[in-house]
């Protein structure tokens, strides 16, 4: 009798120890499953078109600071904007809205047109609905295709990590409105 009570107390303290190796009041290891994150993670490709549009009487982008005269304009260097661009399955302005493209942009070099994009694709179908996937990273326009990749994401992209290809299938020079092809790569 005896000997079995110190064996459940020993059995007792051995726990404990587990517990506090683990648990030290500030930071603890958890079972992925018991936050809703499955193990396996599963590689996607999406394929999106968005239509970025700076004029007329609707526009998704606009300038907030213009660039600064004191530096090579033709670079639009400072040049600082926002957009709210509609993300769709096809390439036409059209096709099926699946959700939008809320970001920053800015052009960060005085040599070349390389602009900083930050910017978030809030999903906004089926089981999709209500995610995000955030980018950040460079898009220069001496490059055909540019190559961004993911920061992270939230919704069902929780822990998201990858990459995006984008080149552009429309540019007007003038405007600057353009439609612009994405394939996200995305772990998950
Ligand atoms: C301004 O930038 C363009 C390229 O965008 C370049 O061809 C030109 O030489 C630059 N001008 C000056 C004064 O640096
Ligand atoms: C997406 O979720 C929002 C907010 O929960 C809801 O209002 C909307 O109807 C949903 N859209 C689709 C296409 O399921």
């Amino acid at each position: 009798m005896a000997t079995q009570f110190l064996k459940s107390l020993l059995l007792l303290s051995t726990l404990t120890l587990t517990i506090s190796a683990e648990y030290t009041g500030f930071v603890g290891t958890l079972d992925p499953k018991s936050i809703g994150i499955k193990h396996k993670k599963t590689l996607s490709h999406f394929r999106f078109y968005w239509h970025e549009v700076f004029t007329g009487e609707n526009p998704t982008a606009v300038r907030i600071i213009p660039s600064l005269l004191k530096y090579n304009t033709t670079t639009f260097f400072g040049t600082l904007g926002v957009y709210d661009n509609a993300l769709t399955v096809g390439p036409e302005v059209y096709s099926k809205v699946v959700g939008k493209a809320e970001g920053l942009f800015a052009s960060t070099s005085q040599t070349q047109v390389d602009i900083l994009q930050i910017f978030n694709f809030a999903l906004t179908q089926g089981k999709y609905n209500g995610s995000t996937i955030t980018f950040a990273g460079r898009m220069s326009q001496s490059e055909k295709v540019r190559e961004l990749p993911i920061v992270g994401g939230s919704g069902v992209f929780k822990f998201a990590t990858g990459y995006m290809e984008t080149s552009s299938l429309s540019f007007d020079p003038q405007t600057r409105d353009n439609t612009f092809q994405f394939d996200v790569y995305i772990y998950y």
